[in-house]
This record gives structure tokens, sequence and C-alpha cells, in this order.
């Protein structure tokens, strides 16, 4: 779900989003929101926007006229954090000239470091975590009474079920729907159970009525979130009882049919599968709906059975690559992506080659590659040694990158000379003669203009392709 991902990530999150929306604009105030981080940052900005037109606040795109500034943030990886760090910095000098304009921090990095930014580095005036966003315009509020606006209390139960979100993207075809918030999984990297807090599912019936209104407004595409869409069930425990007899039990497999359900031209996406939780089911429902596109991300981290266990990623190599089997035995043709992690504490020269040997035997379509950043509190900083140099978890990773970029452009020459479904989002980033879509793999498809509109399916031929790109005419 992460998707500032060393090289790739950073493409496909862009630098960050602006927006812009109209509101009753009660007050006259405006809010402007940059996010960062993961598809869950930017689902979770709609949800801030909402809650902030609610209380008056129309947004806008030009940080210059705002009244509020919110960072929504992600606490990954340390440059992450720079990152940010940085643009607080250039918030604060703008400050000068509009000393009441309120900056605040949201989202992982908020709840990582709490009052931090606000107390001691004086870069903040507001602070709100994840589970914290209803409480904003009352924050608001209180830094102009001068009292200290920070709420980084986490919940067992808050997943913003009710509140529409308000869209900030500009296509108007796809859409994201948070199914689940926060992990239990523990994996020993990562910092997101620490800053999300624990795993909760969202109620079905706002889940799809989310998907039917979106359908109605006219978007084609919703893309299903959590941290692991696997685990998300409804009205079950963990170790399978029921909780209440008078409801449904629903699981992941059984809440994607529901949304596949919603109309057959409505395309159904999902992120983030975990490699041990995914089961036959979720394939055999992607298998027989043709609107659940073929494209699943299933990150190994590691292709080193030692590696996983020092991960806590609760699957060894031999697990992964039957999980790889199984989606192929279900569906030959499904695009398959993945996320790895070089140069993680103990890894040896034996254990990156592990990692090389399962790509060259998986063949990922796409990949997002980092190296590994310790992150506090973790399970890997307070038990293992990060004892990799830095320049060699950049040589590796460049080793992995190097490999990837050839798989993907295998992979996308594979397509030449085929015809592809493709959704059309709009216009393409270079020219406005051409337009743009995904086919059912997630590969971008680039293609010349013809009366067809954004919101429309059309039969792509592709004529020629990058190692990122399909390119080809509508036929
Ligand atoms: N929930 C998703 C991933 C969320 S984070 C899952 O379990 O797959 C997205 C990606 O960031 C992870 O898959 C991992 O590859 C990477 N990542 C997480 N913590 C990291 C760290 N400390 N250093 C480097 N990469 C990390
Ligand atoms: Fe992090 Fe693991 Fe949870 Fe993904 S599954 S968010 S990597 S702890
Ligand atoms: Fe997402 Fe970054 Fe938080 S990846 S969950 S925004 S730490």
């Amino acid at each position: 779900m992460d998707n500032n991902k060393g090289l790739l990530v950073e493409e496909r999150q862009g630098e960050a989003i602006l927006v812009e929306q109209q509101s009753d604009n009660l007050l006259g105030k405006k809010v402007y929101l940059e996010s960062y981080g993961c598809q869950m940052n930017f689902s979770d900005s709609e949800i801030v926007a909402s809650i902030m037109s609610k209380a008056g606040f129309e947004t806008t795109r030009n940080a210059e006229e705002a009244d509020v500034v919110l960072l929504n943030t992600c606490a990954i990886r340390d440059n992450a954090e720079q990152r940010v760090r940085k643009r607080l910095t250039q918030f604060q000098s703008d400050k000068k000239n509009n000393p009441d304009k309120v900056i605040g921090i949201l989202g992982c990095m908020a709840e990582r470091l709490k009052s931090q930014l606000l107390e001691e580095e004086k870069l903040v005036d507001l602070v709100a975590g994840p589970d914290a966003y209803r409480d904003l315009p009352n924050l608001v509020t209180e830094v102009g009474t001068g009292q200290k606006a920070v709420n980084v209390l986490l919940s067992r139960d808050e997943t913003y079920a009710e509140i529409t979100p308000v869209r900030l993207d500009f296509n108007g075809v796809s859409a994201f729907i948070s199914i689940t918030r926060g992990c239990d999984n523990m994996c020993s990297f990562c910092v997101v159970p620490f800053t999300r807090g624990r795993e909760r599912s969202r109620d079905p019936k706002t889940i799809v009525q989310e998907a039917h209104d979106l359908f109605e407004k006219g978007y084609r595409e919703v893309t299903l979130l959590g941290q692991n869409v696997d685990s998300y069930r409804w009205n079950i425990t963990k170790k399978g009882a029921i909780i209440d007899d008078q409801k449904e039990v629903v699981n992941f497999a059984q809440l994607m049919q529901k949304v596949a359900d919603v109309h057959p031209d409505l395309r159904i996406r999902f992120s983030t599968s975990h490699p041990k939780d995914m089961s036959d089911e979720v394939l055999e429902v992607m298998s027989k709906n043709e609107n659940i596109c073929e494209y699943i991300h299933l990150p190994v981290q590691s292709g080193n059975s030692e590696m996983l266990e020092r991960m806590n990623r609760g699957y060894t190599r031999e697990w992964y690559l039957n999980r790889i089997a199984s989606i192929r035995k279900h569906m030959p043709n499904c695009g398959i992506s993945t996320d790895i992690i070089s140069g993680f504490c103990g890894e040896t020269e034996e254990q990156h080659q592990d990692t090389l040997s399962l790509m060259k035997e998986v063949k990922y379509d796409f990949a997002y590659m980092f190296y590994y950043s310790e992150r506090p509190k973790t399970l890997a900083a307070r038990k293992f040694e990060d004892d990799i140099p830095l320049v060699e978890k950049k040589r590796r990773l460049t080793e992995v990158i190097d490999l990837q970029q050839q798989h993907s452009l295998e992979s996308n020459t594979r397509s030449v000379g085929q015809v592809h479904r493709v959704l059309i989002e709009g216009n393409s980033k270079r020219s406005d003669k051409d337009q743009c879509g995904r086919n059912t793999q997630n590969v971008m498809c680039v293609f010349p203009k013809t009366t067809f509109k954004k919101g429309e399916y059309v039969n792509v031929r592709v004529s020629d392709c990058t190692a990122a790109t399909l390119i080809g005419e509508i036929v």
C-alpha cells in the first residue's frame, strides 16, 4: 500500500496531491491539504476534506491563501520523514507573512512523533493521528485559543464508516475505498502497527453503499484498501467465533463478491494482499468475476526463508511460491507485483542472491523496491543490528531494480500485438492528443484520442511498449 517506494514509488505517488473542491464555505475559511505515503493516506485525506468541509472549510490548491495547512504524512522510511520536515520548514518561513495561519501535521509521522514537532521543534501548531480526524475542527479552534492542539489517540473501532469522502482526485473515474484500518501483523521492520494501531474492519454495508454511490456518480473503478485486505472480517473473531448470530459474517472473498455485484461495469481492484493470508477462495472469486481485475500486489520482501523469519512475515519462500503457483493456476494472465527490501539486518550476499533468484522464478510485472531503513521502536530496531553499510544496501538495491526493469520490459513486450480492454482515465500526461488508461493487469496504456471519453471501456491493440507503459491504438 505504500507508495513512496525507492525510485519507482516516487513516480506512482507523484510529489504530493494538491486539492480543490467546493463547499458551502460557511465561514469563508480555506484548508490546504497535501498527502504523502500510501494509498491509505490519500484515502484518509478525502475523509479529512469531508470533515473539514462540514466544519465550513473550503479546500484550496493554493497553500498561500489557506487559513489552515495540513500535511498528511508517512513514517515508513526515514527519507519519507525528511521530505516532510523540509516542507514544514518551508511553511514555517511562509508563516512570517501570515502569523494566524495554522500549520498541522496528520497521519503516520504525527502519530509516531506525537507532540514532538509542536512542543520541541516548533514546526507545527496542530498534531492529529490517523484515528483523530473527527476532532480536527476542535483542534483548529484550540490553536486559536492558544491551547496545545494534539490528538494522537488510536482507536480500536474507528473506521470513519459513515463519512462520505470528498473525492480529491481529478479523473473522476477511479476511487479508493478503505475496508480495514490498522495492522496486527508486526513485521519486524515496519512502523505501521505503531502509527495506525490495531486492525479493524469496516461495516460491509457502508462499503457496498460507497461503491454504489461512486458508480452512480460516474466512477468506473474502485480499489479496496487495507494493510492486509485478506484479513478483512466482519462479525467474526480472529479465532473464527461468530460475534452476533443475527448478523451476516463476511470475509474478504465474500466482500469482494458483494462489491463486484454492484455493477458489471464497475471494476474492482484491491491492495494489499498478504502472502500468509491470501486464500484460494479469493482467487476463485477473482476468476469468476469479469469485473474483478486480474492483478495482485503480493509483497514478498525477501526470497530467503531465514530473512523472512527475521522479518516476522509468517511465510517461507516455498509457501510464497506456492501462492504464486495458485494465482497462475486460477488466472494464467494475472498481473503480479511485489515489494522488496534490500539489506535488511544480517542479510548475507547469498540471501540477497536468493531474492534475485526468486524474482527470476516469479518474473514480476512490476515492483516497488527499497533499501532497509531502521524505524525506531520496531521489533528489528530493538532486536537486530542494522549492520549492512548504506553503500552495500544501495548496491544490492540497484541489482534488484535492474533485474526488475528487465522483467517489466519482458512482460510488456509480451503484450505487443495483443488487444487489451482499457478503462480510459483521461488525457495522457505528455500530450492532449493522447488518452491513457489501465488494462486489467494494471499496466498503463497510451493511445491516440478518438471520440471515446474518460470512464469508457475501449479495446486497445498494443503496438509498442516501454518497461512502464504500453503504446497502441483503439480498435
Ligand atoms: N501492508 C503492506 C505494506 C505496507 S508498507 C504489506 O504488508 O505488504 C509498504 C512497503 O514498504 C512494504 O511492503 C515494505 O516493502 C516497505 N517497507 C516497510 N518498512 C520498511 C523499512 N523500515 N525500510 C524499508 N522499506 C520498508
Ligand atoms: Fe507493516 Fe507487515 Fe502490517 Fe504490512 S503487514 S503494514 S509490512 S506490519
Ligand atoms: Fe502508509 Fe506511510 Fe503510514 S505507508 S500507513 S502512510 S507509514
